[in-house]
């Protein structure tokens, strides 16, 4: 059983307050029986548990803060392997732990490289040189995103572009681009930029940030002969989750296309701008959203299986949404009924022109056909019984559906309406109204 892997282990997390981790930590700790589990956390134990309880209800809330496998290690990361930890709890780490799960990262897409630099790049590149010498590592997971490789969009023709789950070289294929990443890390620390970023158009300085800390982290691994030891885990835009820790599980500011409702509730005009390079874009361009779920049981299937390179944690060709399908499920959540359409224009998707939403994300008006071949290739190791059990694959059985996630719209609509200093009631008056979601459910327990 893929559960009984995690029993006796000892574990290190980074990022284990946030929407991934948390989800990671809750479906582990309920399903297994690690020896204990590490969580570095800004603030400690207090803040952890402060944010947990805030995110989840008390039954949820209290399995990661009343558990006594999970112990909070208050630090951060930066650009030293040393966390702020005590070198005591650092030699620890080093002689117990068996698994890194590292979350931990900046998701603000547009800050510059140099500060990405700081937020995702050094702190990868020091916790994977310090785990790799840990005696016992069995795996050290990286929490990259599918969209690291979103400059193919601008390198094909097609308008649904194929992303497998590898590496796409920056330079020429034959090229050794371990030998290039350490290059364009040297000259991003010198000057904030390098070569390989300004010749490829990447939607955000965060993608190629990815693309370049997946090289890297697998450079370091090259360089000590441990390759088989490094999983990247390729998220897609991540969602509310299906099944765990309950349906509708999101953190408030988590999922980005409820970041997109939210803004479109408060859209004043009748026409969103929008650009794309499809003919018929409404039913063309889609948005590949992936339950947390989905991604955290991914995530630990594949460790489980020891499966080592690049996985995509995505909803794939038959999971993703097309724009109409999104749009239809966003009407029904407008109180009051109205036309808007997405106006597509053919405009670059940097152009100042776009609608608020599109300039923020960029994939907006695109289509990726994220591979999903190593998941299906797992799935054959396991039992009827175990998959059961399992969310590998989003549930896409239902029409998709916001209204798991009423609470979080009218949230960050109230958010959008004071950035614009508009009347709070406008985001009463547009949004429906919604509990959060484990309100709704009364059957959420431990
Ligand atoms: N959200 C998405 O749609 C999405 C999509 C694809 C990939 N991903 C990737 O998946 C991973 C997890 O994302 P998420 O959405 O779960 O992120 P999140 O909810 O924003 O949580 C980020 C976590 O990282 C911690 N953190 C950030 N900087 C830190 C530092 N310097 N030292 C210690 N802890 C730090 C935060 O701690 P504090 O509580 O102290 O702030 C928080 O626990 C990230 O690598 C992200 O790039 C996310």
């Amino acid at each position: 059983m893929i559960w009984d892997y995690y029993d006796g282990k000892t574990l290190f997390i980074t990022g284990g307050t946030g929407f991934i981790g948390t989800a990671l930590l809750c479906r582990l700790l309920s399903q297994s029986s690690p020896k204990q589990v590490y969580v570095l956390c800004r603030g400690g134990s207090d803040k952890a548990k402060a944010k947990w309880s805030n995110i989840l209800p008390p039954p949820v809330a209290n399995i990661l803060t009343q558990s006594k496998r999970i112990t909070i290690l208050d630090g951060e990361l930066g650009n030293t392997a040393t966390m702020n930890l005590s070198e005591e709890t650092l030699q620890m780490l080093k002689q117990t732990v068996h698994i890194v799960f590292h979350a931990a990262s900046s998701v603000q897409l547009h800050n510059s490289l140099r500060e990405l630099a700081y937020a995702v790049l050094a702190p990868s590149i020091c916790l994977t040189q310090y785990a790799l010498k840990f005696p016992s590592l069995e795996r050290f997971v990286f929490f990259s995103t599918a969209y690291a490789n979103a400059h193919l969009w601008k390198v094909h023709e097609s308008t649904d572009v194929s992303v497998d789950e590898r590496i796409y070289p920056l330079g020429r294929e034959e090229e050794d681009y371990y030998k290039i990443a350490l290059q364009a890390w040297s000259t991003i620390q010198k000057t904030g930029s390098s070569d390989e970023y300004d010749t490829h158009d990447f939607p955000w300085p965060y993608a190629y940030a990815k693309h370049l800390a997946e090289r890297l982290v697998l450079q370091k691994a090259v360089e000590r002969n441990k390759m088989d030891k490094i999983l990247i885990i390729r998220p897609s835009v991540l969602g509310p989750a299906d099944r765990f820790p309950y349906p509708g599980f999101a953190t408030s500011e988590g999922a980005p296309s409820t970041a997109c409702a939210a803004a479109y509730m408060l859209h004043p005009g009748r026409q969103i701008r929008l650009s794309t390079r499809c003919e018929n874009p409404d039913q063309e361009s889609t948005i590949d959203e992936v339950p947390v779920d989905v991604v955290v049981d991914r995530t630990l299937v594949h460790v489980a299986l020891g499966t080592s390179g690049c996985v995509h944690a995505v909803s794939g060709e038959q999971g993703r949404l097309s724009t109409e399908e999104w749009l239809h499920a966003f009407k029904k959540e407008r109180r009051i009924p109205w036309k808007a359409a997405p106006f597509w224009t053919t405009e670059d998707w940097h152009s100042p022109n776009l609608h608020q939403m599109a300039r923020q994300f960029k994939i907006i008006g695109t289509s990726f056909a994220f591979s999903q071949e190593r998941t299906v290739r797992a799935v054959e190791k396991l039992g009827a019984r175990e998959m059961e059990d399992l969310q590998l694959f989003a549930d896409r059985s239902k029409p998709c559906s916001l209204r798991l996630r009423r609470h979080h719209i009218y949230h960050q609509a109230v958010q959008v309406a004071k950035r614009k200093k508009w009347p709070v009631w406008s985001a009463r008056l547009l949004c429906r109204k919604g509990k959060p979601v484990a309100h709704l459910d009364r059957k959420v327990k431990a």
